[in-house]
Formats: C-alpha cells, structure tokens, sequence
C-alpha cells in the first residue's frame, strides 16, 4: 500500500460527489440552470446572494493557500476546521471498521465525528508528568504500526493540554503513518506557539494532512472558515463528499477582508497581545492560593488545576467570568481551561480569583 488514496473507503475511490450547477464551466449572461431566484432580495448587501457561491471561493483559496505557504491545489476551504474533521473520518473509515486514534484530554470533536460515522475509537492517553503534557509517541507509533486504525488526530499545540509537537516529532509520525494511515495534525492554534506549523512536510509527506482555522487567530469564529491542507488528491476526495456549497458567500467575502494586509498586521499585532498575556498569567496564576498548576500552553488559553474547582468556576461566575470547566474530561478531574481576552478582561478574571 503506497498511495493515499488507497485509504480512501473503497467504495468512494470512485465517486465524484454531485454535480452542481456552479460546478459546470458554463459561460452566459442569462443564468436560468440553477433554480435560484433571477431577483436580488433587498436584504442583499451587494453580494448577489441570489446565485449559488463558488464551490470553493477561489480568491479566498488562494488567499489562505498564501497564508499558509502552500499551493492553492493543496488547499480546501471549509466550513470550519469542524467541517473538516467530519470529511476526513467519513473519506476514510468504513463505519464499524476503521478506528480513529485520538489522545485525550483533546478537543471533542475528534470523537464526535468518529461517533456520527461508528468508527471505532482507540485512545493513546496524553502523559501528565506533573509539569506538562506530552504525547506517548512510542504507544502511538505501536497503534499505527498493528492498529486498525486509520485516521489518527493530533493536535499541536493541543486543545486544552497547551503543548506542541517539534517539527521533528511530527516528521517521525509522517514517516510511520506513510502507507497506514492519514496523520492528521489540528493545527487551529499555530499562530499563538513558536513551533508554528509544520506545512514544509506536506510535499515529503502525502500520508500527512494539516487543518487550519480563522476562528482563533484570525477572529473570524462566527464566519466558520477553516481549511484542509493535504496532497491535491485528497483535497479532491474530500470535495466529492462534501456539500457542495458549503461555504457561504457572506463569509467568503468576510473571511477575504479578514485577510487583507491591514487586517493580518493587526491580527499580528492581537497575536502578540495574546502571547504576553498568557505568558503574564502564568505567572500571575501560579502566585494565587489555590491554584494547584498551571500548565505552560502554546495556545490562547491556560490549563489550570485548582484545589476546589468548583468553588472557583462558582466565583469566576459570580463575578460574570465564564472559563470552560474540564472536569468532565478524563485526567482532568479537578481543572478549568481559561482562555486569554484582552488585557482589560484578564485582569478582571485574576481580580476576581484573588478577591
Ligand atoms: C483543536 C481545535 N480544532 C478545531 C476547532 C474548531 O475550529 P473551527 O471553528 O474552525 O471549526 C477547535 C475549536 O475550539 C479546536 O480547539
């Protein structure tokens, strides 16, 4: 087994999806192959929300492919990174067959979509050495190796662990992974850590896929705009299964302007913000009784351990701060996960945990 797409779900090697009207390379001015409405509405604001978007938005393809430093054919625009988790279990894993590997604590949604398409799901648990998390390369190396499994989820840095794989960790996995299964690397919080992103493997690698996201660094959440980095033949699967206009032309269009050269400086500039709050409230949170650890993180946010959680959430709440509780989640029985606001919100948080 040599080519990616032999880990495609053999019975969609050969499916190309459904033909959309947009999909068709007509050229007219009188449009009347769609059903759509020839009229715009006035609640149209200029983007001609009559006609069906672009399957997928190509100044805004190209805008993020340039982000991201890869070519355009490497690049799929989704709606979310969510959207993108959810085509990748389903181009790969035969329901009841095919395993999903994840290593929790990580972000659900891994689960979730295993869960929807009945892949069965093989943990590899997260080391907590008392000071940091970090991923059992050996234990997962071993699942790819005799597993089967065949979509694994990394995430780095990892939600909500905080820490990130070296570029030459995940070179290591490509390696196993090549000719078993599809690596693929959660990259949504790569703007906020110093590794940055491991995009220069893809041409070595086409067994290694990237998601990335405007929803974080880029602040563009509600827009649901994420990508698919992966080898163009992937891309092309993953097209042939998903909806065929799912990405909406109001949050192309936002998510281009969320791209301009203004918007990235300033988006640059709240990145740095990010980073020296978060290093600052480390060290902040570490002085504060009742705070039992404070994990180093390379994301937008702080995993924290306290000595009675509940008490905290119940204060943090009182005082009108909303943290996310992680108690639910395994090893993380006595831990909230703070993300980091802006300076001002900060402060308001740590005054209310010291009050
Ligand atoms: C690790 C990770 N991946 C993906 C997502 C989802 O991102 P998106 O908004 O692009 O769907 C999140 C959201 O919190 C996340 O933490």
């Amino acid at each position: 087994m040599t080519s990616v797409l032999d880990l495609v779900r053999p019975d969609l090697r050969a499916f190309t999806g459904y033909a959309s009207a947009r999909r068709e390379k007509a050229t007219g001015h009188v449009w009347l192959n769609a059903n759509e409405s020839p009229w715009r509405s006035s609640a149209d604001a200029g983007l001609g929300l009559n006609r069906y978007p672009e399957p997928q938005p190509a100044a805004l393809r190209a805008r993020m492919a340039d982000l991201y430093g890869v070519p355009a054919e490497r690049l799929m625009v989704t709606r979310g990174s969510d959207e993108g988790i959810d085509l990748l279990v389903r181009a790969f894993c035969r329901a009841g067959i095919d395993g999903v590997l994840i290593a929790p604590p990580c972000f659900g949604m891994y689960a979730v979509s295993a869960r929807v398409q009945n892949a069965p799901l093989v943990e590899v648990p997260l080391d907590d050495d008392g000071k940091h998390f970090s991923l059992d390369l050996t234990a997962v190396e071993d699942v790819i190796a005799h597993g089967d499994v065949r979509v694994v989820f990394l995430c780095s840095p990892a939600n909500p662990t905080g820490q990130a794989l070296s570029i030459k960790e995940i070179q290591h996995l490509a390696k196993t992974a090549t000719g078993k299964v599809v690596l693929v690397l959660d990259e949504a919080y790569a703007e906020f850590s110093s590794v940055g992103s491991a995009a220069g493997l893809l041409d070595e690698f086409p067994h290694l896929i990237l998601l990335r996201t405007l929803s974080k660094a880029y602040a563009m959440a509600g827009a649901r705009i994420g990508a698919v980095l992966a080898d163009p033949d992937v891309i092309g699967v993953l097209r042939s299964v998903s909806a065929p206009y799912s990405v909406a032309a109001p949050s192309a269009s936002l998510a281009l302007e969320a791209l301009s050269e203004t918007a990235q400086a300033e988006a640059k500039s709240r990145i740095a913000t990010t980073v020296r709050e978060r290093d600052a409230l480390v060290r902040a949170l570490r002085g504060i009784g009742g705070v039992a650890r404070v994990y180093p993180s390379e994301g937008n946010f702080l995993l924290v351990r306290f000595a009675d959680a509940d008490a905290v959430l119940k204060r943090l709440l009182a005082a009108g701060v909303v943290v996310r509780d992680m108690r639910a989640m395994p090893q993380l029985g006595d831990a909230l996960r703070i993300s980091i606001g802006t300076p001002d919100e900060n402060a308001a948080m740590l005054g209310a945990l010291t009050r």
